[in-house]
């Protein structure tokens, strides 16, 4: 049975049984603690939550998921992909065990003409948590099982919970004996490759906390009602019905595995368990990347797009490895898209911005790949020539943070070298990285991190949002949250929540800043600081009460600022204006990925790769003004998802399938952005806009920042009075300013060399002076001694050159030392018949660097180097002096 048909088959059995069909999100969706959807159920967790109330009691779905917790493991074992489709069946407080149960035993054990998928109940095992005796009586029951076929197991394997606080709760799974040939008697406990497990039906009743119960931890708390999720694996049953080894095999995993064989020669499966790996990982990277990138995520250095620049640079080392080195991830994307789009049309749709992604990183890794070898080159030779045999940790991150290069391809060439790499070192780094980026994603939100508070407030209702139509309403105080708790009430100088039944003020989304304004009432009046939505539905205003005491149930009156008003909305129509310049200029592929607005500056990031030029910006710019010239009409449609699809508007990533979506039109198709944001409504409000720069935010992706309306235009007579200052300044007309300065630049220049010349003429003929200081220390004259502050670099080494050749042809050491700040540097020079008697600069490193805890190496005749200590000169000529006794 084909896989696309696998899911047809679950959604219509479970349509058929009054669930209501939901698309799958976005892989990307709004989710503070996850990189990526990696299971079914979180497109609903508000409804779980009680956070919102749900719009149907039973819900459908084929999920996309990504998992990237061990993509190292990827293609070793055969059980995961990191792309999956999750199958699943919801019951928000409808049904519980026995429903959930009776389902899935009927999907799986109809016969194929019945509509299931036909396995026979003989070889079909259940797990149930614990003590949950309710679950094993039911599959007796409904399924028929004999007890020695349900296992019980522990919350390890039977608790199921998103890894973080929310919902949880005990699950029950089924799996599926692959016979003997696959493992060990003795059921899922014994053996997870044998009995291969399929579905996961979790009994969603608990609010898990900090502490997961999967390790034992008392959950917090009770959801308020019982609900069902369950998850079965498509790829895991497709391995089943289409009786293959395993999900990489499968119809539309093996052929990509096909291409890379006809592009490699090799065959796949003809005894090589290392190319076995490398072909595996090949056709489960092309299509998690592929999926990612339809769903938005560009390459980059973090979070989201570091993953699939992992993903996609994985690919292309394997491919290598298999002996292919011309590009493959376009011949890749293509057969993805061959396999994957009758269920997924946007990888057929929107192909030529996929794969122009996937070619560029492509592009990109090749170029990287070779100027990293020359680093790894030079390091590696350095190293050895030290003497040492591991490449540091810090080396090895460098290579990956700016070269790209995975760990695995660092420590291979290591390895050819001779060299072992500090690995844990390596991955420290790493982690410390991480750490950063999650640290910044987080900072990023506001800090709703504990929803619970809000949960009463939301049964209410959602807030009416009227900020389209009013600037100010009368509205209900609902509710008060401090710290994370409820209050009744606040008093002056304070900071709180109000959360209100309606509102006119815009809440921080779609990258536009929440609105500034005031809420009043009898004798109280409040500052509003910052509005967010809660669950999408609830409008939280963080508030400093400027006066009086604000009280839970209090009518007032809501008040957005309108200057501050028409400046959002011009620098919001601004971004959209700027975005459709963007795409006419560089093509439709210059998608935007992220942006940020607030009245009067706007910012956007795209995905391109390459600086733009001056004369690009110039052009989008220009394009951009026409556009607000021509008061092209800005029109807002509400229509479903389908219709917004059919105008074309740009959907960006972490749109979610909400009924009815708004699209907002400039000058009809020319901009058309799926967009929830307040908008002027005739491009001649924005104003002029001004691009003020162009920068890379990580590789493949580029960010654009302007100013729009006012603030464009006194940043174009900031500018003005600064030419006209420099005009004045150099006395020169205003337009001869450049030729001007860089006639100075050149003369600057010019005495700078004369002065380098002078600084080193001095320099050396003092050179002789030093070499009078030579001290004799067992036959070999040494002049070791801290030069001049600023001396460094070149100079050091020219001058302690000169006072070896005034040593001539004693047996001479010269040992000079500088310092900058608090950092040393020093140069150690060796005459040829001190190297004769066996003295050699390199060597004798080691000996003092301790004392400026320092390190640096060299050749025979000549080493350098530098520490951190600049007060342990003095100890370390002492060292040296020491080790020449001893030489
Ligand atoms: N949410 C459950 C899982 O991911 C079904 O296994």
């Amino acid at each position: 049975m084909q896989t696309h048909e696998i899911s047809s088959r679950f959604l219509n059995h479970f349509t058929r049984n009054g669930h209501t069909l939901v698309p799958s999100a976005s892989l990307i969706f709004e989710d503070p603690n996850l990189l990526f959807v990696n299971a079914g159920m979180v497109q609903f967790k508000p409804y779980f939550l009680g956070q919102a109330p749900p719009p149907y009691d039973r819900a459908t779905s084929v999920q996309k998921c990504v998992r990237t917790g061990d993509i190292d493991e990827v293609g070793k074992t055969t059980r995961h992909n990191t792309f999956f489709q999750m199958a699943g069946n919801f019951s928000f407080g409808d049904y519980f065990k026995a429903g959930a149960i009776e389902f899935a035993w009927s999907l799986i054990t109809n016969g194929v003409t019945d509509g299931g998928y036909g396995f026979d109940p003989d070889r079909l095992w259940a797990t149930v948590y614990d003590d949950d005796d309710e679950a094993f009586e039911l599959w007796r029951k409904i399924a028929g099982l004999p007890e020695e076929r349900i296992q019980r197991r522990d919350g390890k394997d039977n608790y199921w919970d998103m890894g973080v606080p929310g919902p949880g709760g005990p699950c029950s799974e089924i799996y599926y004996d692959r016979g003997p040939e696959h493992g060990r008697d003795g059921g899922p406990v014994a053996d997870e490759d044998r009995y291969l497990e399929i579905w996961n039906l979790v009994f969603m009743q608990d609010e898990r906390g900090e502490l997961s119960p999967k390790a034992g931890h008392k959950p917090i708390g009770s959801l308020p009602t019982k609900n069902i999720d369950t998850g079965m694996g498509i790829e895991r049953v497709a391995t089943l019905l289409q009786g293959v080894d395993n999900v990489y095999e499968t119809d539309l995993v093996r052929p990509v595995i096909g291409k890379a064989e006809e592009m490699s020669g090799r065959r796949y499966g003809s005894g090589s368990h290392v190319d076995d790996v490398r072909f595996r990982v090949i056709a489960d990277h092309a299509r998690s990347g592929m999926m990612l990138i339809a769903d938005g995520v560009t390459p980059g250095n973090e979070a989201r797009g570091y993953v699939l620049r992992r993903l996609l640079r994985r690919i292309v080392r394997s491919v290598r490895l298999l002996g292919v080195t011309e590009p493959v991830l376009g011949e890749f994307a293509a057969v993805v898209r061959d396999t994957m789009s009758p269920s997924y049309p946007e990888l057929a749709s929107d192909f030529p911005r996929i794969e122009s992604i996937m070619r560029k990183e492509e592009e990109t890794f090749l170029s990287t790949l070779a100027s990293g070898s020359r680093i790894f080159d030079l390091a590696a030779d350095q190293l050895k020539s030290e003497g040492h045999a591991q490449l540091p940790g810090d080396k090895a991150f460098q290579l990956h943070d700016t070269y790209g290069f995975p760990i695995d391809l660092t420590l291979e060439m290591a390895a050819e070298k001779g060299l072992t790499v500090d690995e844990t070192g390596f991955r420290e780094l790493m982690a410390e990285q991480r750490a950063r980026a999650k640290a910044d994603a987080a900072a990023r939100k506001t800090g709703h991190g504990d929803q619970t508070v809000y949960r009463d407030l939301l049964a209410q209702g959602a807030t009416e949002f009227l900020g389209y139509e009013t600037l100010s309403a009368e509205a209900t105080v609902r509710g008060l949250v401090r710290e994370g708790a409820r209050v009744r009430r606040a008093a002056e100088g304070e900071i709180v929540e109000v959360i209100l039944d309606r509102t006119p003020l815009y809440a921080e989304s779609g990258g536009q800043e929440s609105d500034a304004g005031t809420i009043t009432g009898p004798g109280v009046e409040l500052e509003v600081l910052d509005v967010q939505k809660v669950a999408r539905k609830l409008w939280v205003h963080r508030v400093r009460v400027r006066s009086g005491e604000i009280v839970e149930g209090l009518n007032v009156e809501a008040l957005v600022d309108p200057e501050w008003r028409i400046g959002a909305r011009q620098g919001h129509s601004g971004t959209h204006v700027v975005h459709a310049a963007l795409r006419e200029v560089l093509g439709p592929t210059a998608l935007q990925s992220g942006s940020y607005n607030k009245p009067g500056y706007l910012r956007l990031d795209f995905a391109w790769s390459g600086a733009l030029s001056s004369d690009t910006r110039s052009e989008i710019e220009e394009v951009s003004n026409l556009a607000v010239r021509k008061d092209l009409p800005v029109k807002v449609v509400y229509t479903d998802m389908g219709g917004a699809q059919e105008l074309g508007a740009v959907a960006l990533f972490g749109e979610t399938y909400d009924e009815t979506v708004r699209v907002v039109e400039i000058g009809g198709p020319w901009s058309r952005e799926l967009c929830g944001g307040t908008h002027v409504e005739h491009s001649s409000q924005i104003g002029p806009i001004t691009l003020i720069g162009e920068s890379s935010v990580g590789s493949g992706s580029r960010r654009l920042e302007a100013y729009v309306g006012m603030d464009a235009m006194r940043y174009l007579a900031k500018e003005r009075a600064l030419v006209q200052n420099l005009a004045t300044l150099l006395k020169v007309p205003g337009d001869e300013v450049p030729a001007r300065v860089e006639a100075l630049v050149d003369r600057l220049r010019g005495a700078e060399k004369e002065l380098e010349k002078l600084r080193a003429g001095q320099l050396l003929s003092s050179a002789g002076t030093l070499a009078d200081k030579a001290e004799d220390v067992d036959g070999t004259a040494l002049v070791a001694l801290q030069v001049p502050d600023g001396v460094g670099g070149n100079d050091l080494r020219s001058l302690a050159v000169e006072v070896r050749n005034r040593l001539g042809s004693r047996s001479g050491v010269v040992a000079l030392f500088s310092t900058d700040g608090d950092k040393v540097a020093f140069v150690v020079a060796t005459t040829a018949t001190a190297r004769d008697n066996g003295i050699a600069a390199g060597k004798l490193v080691p000996s003092f660097v301790s004392a400026i805890e320092g390190r640096g190496g060299g050749k025979p005749d000549m080493a350098q180097g530098g520490g951190a200590n600049p007060g342990g000169v003095a100890e370390a000529v002492t060292a040296l002096r020491k080790a020449l006794t001893s030489a």
